[in-house]
């Protein structure tokens, strides 16, 4: 069966969780967050004191179980969804995503749920590499300061020690490593729609992504 699946890619803290959680709880589909598995995996690999820096060094992937539930990440049966909002975890998660055998691991993983349900996905190479055929594919991205303030507020909010400037700084640091890596980088899809968010409100900008998708979902229907 053909399942169908909406991709939102863009820069760090550009407002894609966001929109897509809300997408997921009114479409009634899945919502998969997959940074947050390259969040995980760097987590365990600092738990396990391995060498970051080297690619073969993540085989402990072949074992590692990731479920989403409710739009949250479980590892090996255990929610870790703030234990991955670390600083340590952010500074490292753009070189552990680089690796190659990181991302098969993991675009496997996500390309398996896609095939098996409904989906909403948010990342970085969703509407290039994991989902090329998404019945729709949003780029979407704000100005460095506005995702800055928006990831500080997200963090205050959520009782996350916060700092604008040095969060201004780290978002730049790994948007820039995530664009340029040489496997699958960040990148828009040609087919995708470019969205600025910079001055629009998150509730208006996910009422028009709905009625476009599910324009597009009746479409596909009516064939
Ligand atoms: O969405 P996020 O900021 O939580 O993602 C964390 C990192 O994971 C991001 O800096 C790049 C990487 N990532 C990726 O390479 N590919 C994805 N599909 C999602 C995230």
């Amino acid at each position: 069966m053909n399942h169908n699946a909406l991709a939102i890619d863009g820069p760090a803290a550009a407002g894609k969780s966001t929109v897509a959680k809300l997408l997921a709880k009114r479409l009634g589909y899945i919502y998969i967050d997959t940074g947050a598995m390259y969040r995980a995996a760097t987590y365990k690999a600092l738990i396990q004191n391995v060498d970051l820096n080297d690619p073969n060094a993540f085989s402990f992937l072949d074992n590692t179980k990731m479920e989403f539930h409710d739009g949250e990440l479980y590892m090996d049966n255990e929610n870790i969804a703030s234990k991955i909002r670390s600083h340590q975890v952010s500074n490292n998660v753009s070189l552990v995503s680089s690796h190659i055998p990181v991302r098969i691991k993991l675009v496997a993983i996500q390309q398996k749920i896609a095939k098996n349900a409904n989906v909403v996905m948010d990342g970085r190479d969703i509407g290039t590499v994991v989902l090329p055929h998404a019945d729709l594919k949003i780029f979407m991205t704000a100005s460095v300061e506005e995702r800055a303030r928006r990831r500080h507020e997200e963090n205050l909010l959520s009782g996350i020690e916060s700092e604008y400037t040095r969060i201004l700084k780290d978002i730049e640091k790994r948007d820039k490593f995530d664009s340029t890596r040489l496997y699958n980088p960040l990148r828009q899809a040609e087919d995708a729609l470019y969205l600025d968010t910079t001055n629009l409100d998150i509730n208006e900008v996910t009422d028009n992504i709905y009625n476009l998708f599910i324009a597009i979902i009746n479409a596909k229907r009516s064939e």
